[in-house]
């Protein structure tokens, strides 16, 4: 298995990445999102390598994409979602975290959960994220193998928020957001 970037103009790997997303983020899964493997290489994989210090990362096995995770400058998200749904109390609970890198989405195939991918490609993003000059790392989640993972890697929780969001399932409200120093 090997972890590498994700260069968009590879359209085998990049369709392969998108159903793997769409299978753990779309219509029956956790999240139950309408997503289709168009919409997300063009609404999520392009729109991460928009923003600023935008990588998508995939592990790769047998030649065959296994996950696939995205992480870019953590001001991105605050323009975003951050400063419209999030109160200033929580937003300053950030503040101690200096230049802060944000881990945005991972999905890794069912069939290979639990083997340690997840943890290998936080690692990447932070090994990225370090060599770019950040200080540390911020991810939010409400998936319990996701805050586990992140807890086993020193993240800590600093608040649990509910609101609105552009996530459309309805059964997602609380998220847990945390942060650690590289
Ligand atoms: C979250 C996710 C990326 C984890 O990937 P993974 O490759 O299985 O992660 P790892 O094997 O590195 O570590 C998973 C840890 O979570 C634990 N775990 C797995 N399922 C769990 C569950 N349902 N509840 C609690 N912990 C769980 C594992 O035991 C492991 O902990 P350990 O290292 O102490 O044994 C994967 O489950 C996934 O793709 N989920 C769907 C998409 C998602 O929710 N992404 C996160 C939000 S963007």
């Amino acid at each position: 298995m090997e972890i590498k970037s994700l260069d968009l103009r590879n359209r085998k790997l990049v369709m392969q990445a998108a159903e793997i997303f769409v299978k753990r983020f779309g219509a029956g899964s956790f999240y139950n999102d309408p997503w289709d493997v168009e919409s997300v290489v063009k609404n999520v994989f392009a729109e991460n390598n928009k923003k600023k210090d935008g990588k998508l990362f995939v592990a790769i096995k047998d030649g065959q994409v296994i996950a696939v995770a995205g992480s870019h400058a953590f001001g991105a998200f605050m323009h975003e979602w951050g400063h419209k749904h999030l109160p200033e109390e929580h937003r300053t609970k950030f503040k101690p975290f200096g230049k802060i890198y944000y881990l945005d989405f991972i999905a890794v195939h069912p069939d290979h959960e639990n083997q340690g991918i997840g943890r290998k490609l936080a690692e990447a993003r932070h090994e990225y994220g370090k060599r770019l000059g950040y200080d540390s790392v911020a991810l939010r989640t409400i998936h319990p193998a996701r805050e586990k993972l992140a807890r086993s890697m020193g993240y800590k929780m600093l608040f649990e928020h509910s609101g609105s969001g552009r996530v459309a399932s309805s059964t997602i409200t609380q998220r847990k957001y945390f942060a650690r120093r590289l």
